[in-house]
């Protein structure tokens, strides 16, 4: 696969409100899934579509993103960093990233875990020399997302950013994923705080530009990880291969013989899981955490360095670093943070 496009600039610097406390302790970009950070997936879809260039647009947490994902080479893409003092938001974002574009280039939201062919979606943005391309998505629920309207031809008409129905009983929506071309940052006002959604793509709607809708002939695996539940669910369908190529990064050295588990789990180097504990299914044990004896964990997160005391039984809950859980005590649909423990 070897997009013609080969540039992409990556949103990364919102504060994902949605997901605290977790994001207070690590921006959403970073959240662990399967024990790789979240904005990794993007990068290695992009990577196997021979997109070797990632801009990375950044500004909360900027230096924890940059520290843990380097320079890319460990993916085969370099890695560039283009940081907002204050939050420019998602249009605004983009024209920062303008000195780093040198022709036709992909955005997306960071937030997602997409297995979409890019390479056919940049060869139909350049066919159609649309201005933007958006990549499309049908869900039964629409208000979570952005609505898009087509006409018989894929051009857009109409575009709702979080609209609870719509008049036409339509369910198209943007995915998060676009193609552009450079004259796009022509119409987004530098150094401000300007939106996609709410600015940019209606002010180029009612202007007629060549906007477009298009949609992978096979759908591939789709989430939007901005909330606690998209977030365990992704955890959940990775685990069980939503993703061909994503498998888990798994390390498993330090489980007592006496110890069950029950696949899916991932588990990360340096963890270690007491005699009597029954593990899985549907389990990530993050680097470092350490499982006394006993403990029952099953559809659940462990973070990096957390603890989950002799006894316990955690459930469809996500322990962040460093939090213990307390033995012997129950927890369902939890998240748990250091301060809680
Ligand atoms: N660099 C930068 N600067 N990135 C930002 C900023 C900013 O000021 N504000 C938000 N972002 C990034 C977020 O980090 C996230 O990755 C992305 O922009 C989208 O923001 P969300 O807050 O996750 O948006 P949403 O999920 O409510 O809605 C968006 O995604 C849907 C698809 O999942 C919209 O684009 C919808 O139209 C779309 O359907
Ligand atoms: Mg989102």
């Amino acid at each position: 696969m070897a997009s013609p496009i080969t540039q992409a600039i990556l949103l990364i610097g919102g504060l994902g409100t949605r997901l605290r406390p977790l994001t207070y302790q690590r921006p959403k970009a970073l959240l662990p899934l399967l024990n790789c950070p979240l904005i990794s997936y993007e990068i290695r879809l992009f990577a196997r579509h021979g997109v070797t260039d990632l801009i990375m647009a950044v500004s909360y947490g900027a230096d924890a993103i940059k520290d843990e994902l380097g320079d890319g080479s460990r993916w085969g893409v370099r890695l560039h960093y283009v940081e907002e003092e204050q939050r420019l938001d998602t249009a605004g974002a983009i024209r920062n990233c303008a000195a780093l574009i040198d022709g036709p280039f992909f955005a997306c939201n960071g937030d997602l875990v997409y297995d979409v062919d890019l390479t056919t979606m940049a060869a139909a943005h350049l066919r159609q020399s649309a201005l933007v391309t958006f990549c499309l998505r049908r869900v039964d629920d629409i208000s979570a997302y952005g609505l898009i309207q087509c006409d018989d031809g894929g051009r857009v008409t109409a575009f709702k950013e979080k609209v609870n129905s719509d008049e036409t009983g339509r369910n198209t929506v943007n995915s998060g994923f676009y193609a552009m071309d450079p004259q796009v940052l022509d119409y987004i006002p530098d150094n401000q705080p300007y939106s996609n959604e709410t600015d940019l793509f209606p002010a180029l709607l009612a202007r007629r530009e060549p906007l477009y809708g298009w949609t992978d002939t096979q759908p591939g695996y789709w989430s939007d990880v901005g909330r606690i539940e998209t977030y365990l669910e992704a955890h959940v369908s990775l685990l069980h291969g939503a993703v061909s190529w994503v498998k888990p990064d798994d390390m498993r050295t330090g489980i007592h013989e006496g110890a069950h588990i029950t696949e899916p789990v991932a588990i990360a180097s340096g963890a270690t899981i007491a005699a009597g504990c029954r593990i899985g299914p549907d389990v990530a044990v993050g680097e470092g955490c350490r499982i006394d004896e006993g403990a029952v964990v099953r559809r659940s997160m462990l973070w990096p360095d957390s603890v989950v005391g002799a006894g316990a039984h955690v459930n469809e809950t996500i322990v962040a670093s460093e939090a213990s859980v307390a033995a012997h005590s129950s927890h369902s649909g939890e998240v748990i943070v250091p301060s809680d423990a």
